[in-house]
């Protein structure tokens, strides 16, 4: 089975959509597009009545919502049903969901938490935006990080996390262990800044590895042409 990912010209990248039920990381630089694609790949399911769950470590509800208002993909309308569920994980309700009581902030106590949660309440769609807070939440963070990235992989979710990256060449576990990575660009090209996307890999299907033009338009991000090769 094959997951939309909500964003024009990119299922045709990946043989036509996401394997369901897999891990995906998306990596790229600040400002290159993760949190938009992130939500309009969660939008896409609630159209089709499919539970989606948004767990965010860096902005609250309200800051999405605003940031996303200026889009028509209906970010707004999708988070106000009772299908999409959004989890700042500092709020008070993110700490009772999934940051376990007490010092020791071990992966099994968080990640048993975050996993019982999706398969309790059918979540189809996972976002986790971003890695970068998990030191944060978890001791020992390279074991316990693969820890938490294991167990997304066993839920029946798809699940899109969000890896920040400044340097394209630096991989970290996350890239490994996914079972797709889709790289966003930002480069500078005839004295402008260009964006791009760029599937990097994804078991199990034939893929366009190719760097794509990417760009924002009233439904958000879409796909363009292609770019070059690498
Ligand atoms: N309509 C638009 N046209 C062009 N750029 C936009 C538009 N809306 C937002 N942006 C830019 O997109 C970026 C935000 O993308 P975001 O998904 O938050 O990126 P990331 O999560 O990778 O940091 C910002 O730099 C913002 O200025
Ligand atoms: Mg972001």
């Amino acid at each position: 089975m094959r997951v939309s990912s909500g964003v024009a010209g990119l299922d045709s990248l990946v043989g036509g959509g996401l394997p369901a039920g897999r891990l995906y990381v998306l990596s790229g630089p600040p400002g290159s597009g993760k949190t938009t694609l992130s939500t309009q790949f969660l939008v896409n399911g609630v159209r089709q009545s499919e539970a989606g769950l948004f767990v965010s470590m860096h902005e609250s509800r309200s800051d999405i919502v605003e940031d996303m208002s200026g889009y028509e993909f209906g970010f707004d309308r999708a988070i106000d049903t009772d299908r999409l569920t959004f989890v700042d994980v500092f709020s008070s309700e993110g700490k009772r969901l999934f940051r376990p009581p007490g010092k020791h902030r071990d992966a099994s106590s968080l990640v048993n938490r975050l996993t019982g949660f999706i398969d309790s309440n059918g979540i189809e769609r996972v976002v986790v935006d971003s890695t970068m807070l998990l030191n944060h939440f978890l001791s020992d963070a390279e074991s316990n990080t693969v820890q938490f990235l294991t167990s997304l992989k066993r839920t029946d979710a798809t699940v899109v996390l969000v890896s920040e990256m400044t340097d394209p060449s630096a991989y970290a576990d996350e890239h490994y262990l996914a079972h797709g990575v889709v790289f966003l660009h930002n480069f500078l090209e005839d004295g402008g800044m260009q964006r791009g996307i760029q599937v990097l890999k994804m078991r199990g299907t034939a893929i366009d590895t190719d760097i794509h033009s990417l760009s924002f338009g009233d439904e958000g991000l879409r796909v363009g042409e292609r770019r070059g090769r690498n």
